[in-house]
């Protein structure tokens, strides 16, 4: 295992601490999470704990299954404890990037229906100004060119649409995505949500803002629970 797997396995591991019995769980999509959701249906299996879970994911969905953790729909449940979820890059306000992993959508609709939200994290995801990671932008496949040269204009920068295989990434909710080479600018995360939102085309934005209440940060001295102290676990 490399140093950077270790790391994700740490982190996924050790946010395992804010799942308790009786609780309704968000799982998160991506290779860090993963570890939280093998962890999980580890201590489902051998220590019978009691959750059920909401996957953010086609993916998510098919290994919590596989590992025996009780999935329940979103829209059949009052909310969620938590949510456990991956991060492209997080800053000093725990405002987030996400859907590098193409699940942003999911995701967002998820952690807002959750009490509280855990990242984990590698160290390399923790920057002063959001944006070195390619901002992921879903889209309509209808008139999806305009919609990317709309966000183009409004940042600014240039706009890629993601492309897999030869051919153009297609979400698990049938749409496209779009990744914004914005460079670490986005100084006032709150409005470039709210700017790009305006777009008819967009159907959501990586940007995670005011929904996470703690990250859990590993590194090569060891894992650090970072807390928001605007955040729900404080
Ligand atoms: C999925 O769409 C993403 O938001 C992931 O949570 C994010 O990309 C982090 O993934 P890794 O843990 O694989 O870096």
């Amino acid at each position: 295992m490399s140093d950077v797997e270790d790391l994700k396995k740490m982190a996924g591991i050790e946010a395992c601490k804010f799942v308790k019995n009786g609780m309704k769980v968000g799982l998160g999509t991506g290779s860090t999470v993963k570890y939280t959701i093998l962890e999980l249906g580890r201590r489902v299996s051998e220590e019978g704990l009691d959750i059920v879970g909401v996957p953010t994911s086609i993916a998510t969905e098919k290994l919590a299954l596989e590992v025996g953790i009780k999935l329940v729909e979103l829209s059949d449940i009052d909310g969620l404890d938590v949510v456990i979820d991956g991060a492209d890059e997080f800053d000093v306000n725990f405002q987030l990037i996400k859907g590098g992993g193409a699940a942003l959508l999911r995701e967002k609709i998820v952690a807002q229906q959750s009490k509280t939200m855990v990242v984990v994290a590698d160290d390399r995801k923790k920057v002063t100004t959001l944006g070195m990671f390619p901002l992921p932008i879903e889209v309509t496949r209808f008139s999806h060119i305009s919609t990317i040269n709309q966000i183009s204009r409004l940042l600014d920068c240039e706009v890629n649409l993601r492309m897999e295989d030869g051919a153009p990434k297609i979400t698990d909710n049938g749409n496209f995505l779009a990744d914004a080479i914005t460079g670490p600018t986005i100084l006032d995360p709150i409005k470039c949500e709210s700017d790009i939102l305006n777009i008819a085309g967009v159907v959501q934005v990586g940007l995670f803002n005011n929904m996470c209440d703690a990250v859990i940060l590993a590194g090569s001295d060891g894992i650090e629970s970072l807390y928001n102290p605007s955040g729900n676990l404080v």
